[in-house]
């Protein structure tokens, strides 16, 4: 089969992770092209990809190309995106899929209209130690899982005319940007949502418009429930990104920094496995070239990815009125 030829839209920070672990796919896709408004960013791709053109338009570059791996300012990816996939492109987009439900419903249509796959970039799907963790829940390999609980401490501070320190570029604050890995994760490990709740602060990260502090409890149709912490503002830190599932036979905690899978039962700990630390994202392209090739739905695609931001806008709605959430009639298998 020939490779599939790809354009990297958007060479900044995220874009420059993907690159770094690219390599190992080399067999089965091209980097055809480099696109940033920033030209230097996109010849800084380029030199870890001889013979890639490079461009400031990503109009330019698209008759080249099969697909394109967009990782771009988040109130861009509607445009960037729809045009991709008008143009008859398969399109990686990076998280979150888009700022309004409008626009995520579009490039579901879209996609379906043009028989392209649209899949989002929710890379902690591939991650090793996170698809054990869900073979383990699913197997229920240590009893039924009654809460799993997820923190992200980091600290993230953007300078004040980033993207990403305006609450209407960046579509929401920390629970939108950075949080809606999480809430996938949750709805995929424990099923449909019942009712949740947001609570969030900027104390602590001034710098956001809108809270760079979050905590998220929801529960569960089946009576499980699941929480997120998640910070922009942390100057210190333990768990740092850590998964804790407690199940009726013992805790599985995926330490997603140091890169371990452990199972814990009365102080007893078992070593399940060892990952390399860090973004998978080439698992993740990977997905992407099988569902290009063979034509199959992506795990991360369009509609999950819509089920997950709804939950986000639903909790901001209750957060901002003062109420729980109501959340039935969304989880991954919903439409
Ligand atoms: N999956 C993850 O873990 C993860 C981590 C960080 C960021 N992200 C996502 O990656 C995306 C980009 O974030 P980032 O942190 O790399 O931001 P960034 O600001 O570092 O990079 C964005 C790049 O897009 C370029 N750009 C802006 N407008 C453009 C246009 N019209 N055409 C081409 N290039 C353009 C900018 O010059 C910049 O280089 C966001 O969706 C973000 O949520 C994902």
């Amino acid at each position: 089969m020939s490779k599939i030829k790809l354009a990297m839209v958007g060479c900044g920070g995220m874009g420059g992770t993907h690159m770094r672990r690219f390599q190992t796919l080399r067999e089965r896709v091209e980097l055809t092209a480099a696109v940033d408004v920033v030209r230097e960013k996109a010849e800084a791709v380029t030199d870890q990809f001889p013979g890639a053109t490079v461009a400031t338009d990503f109009h330019e570059v698209l008759d080249d190309v099969d697909a394109v791996l967009l990782a771009l300012p988040h109130h861009l990816h509607f445009s960037v995106a729809q045009a991709c996939l008008e143009a008859g492109k398969h399109v990686l987009l990076e998280k979150p899929m888009a700022n309004y439900e409008v626009a995520c419903k579009e490039l579901i249509q879209t996609a379906e209209a043009k028989k392209r796959v649209l899949m989002i970039a929710y890379c902690m799907r591939f991650h090793p130690l996170v698809m054990r963790m869900k073979e383990l829940l699913d197997q229920k390999t240590y009893g039924d899982v009654f809460q799993v609980s997820i923190w992200t401490e980091q600290l993230t501070r953007y300078p004040e005319d980033h993207w990403a320190s305006s609450k209407e570029r960046l579509g929401g604050g920390q629970l939108f940007s950075h949080g809606c890995h999480y809430i996938d994760l949750l709805l995929w490990f424990l099923g449909r949502p019942i009712k949740g709740m947001h609570m969030g602060t900027n104390l602590g990260t001034p710098w956001m418009e809108r809270e760079g502090t979050s905590n998220v409890t929801l529960e569960f149709e089946n009576g499980r429930l699941g929480y997120h912490f998640g910070t922009w503002g942390a100057r210190g830190s333990r768990l740092r990104y850590a998964i804790h599932a407690h199940c009726t036979e013992g805790m599985i905690e995926a330490d997603i920094t140091n890169g371990r899978l452990v199972y814990i039962h009365r102080g007893e700990e078992t070593v399940l496995l060892d990952a390399e630390s860090g973004k998978h994202t080439e698992n993740e392209m990977a997905h992407f070239l099988d569902c290009i090739e063979t034509g199959q739905q992506p795990l991360t695609d369009g509609i999950g990815s819509l089920q997950g931001l709804r939950v986000i806008w639903k909790l901001y709605e209750a957060e901002n009125e003062g109420r729980i959430a109501d959340l039935t009639g969304l989880g991954l298998d919903e439409v």
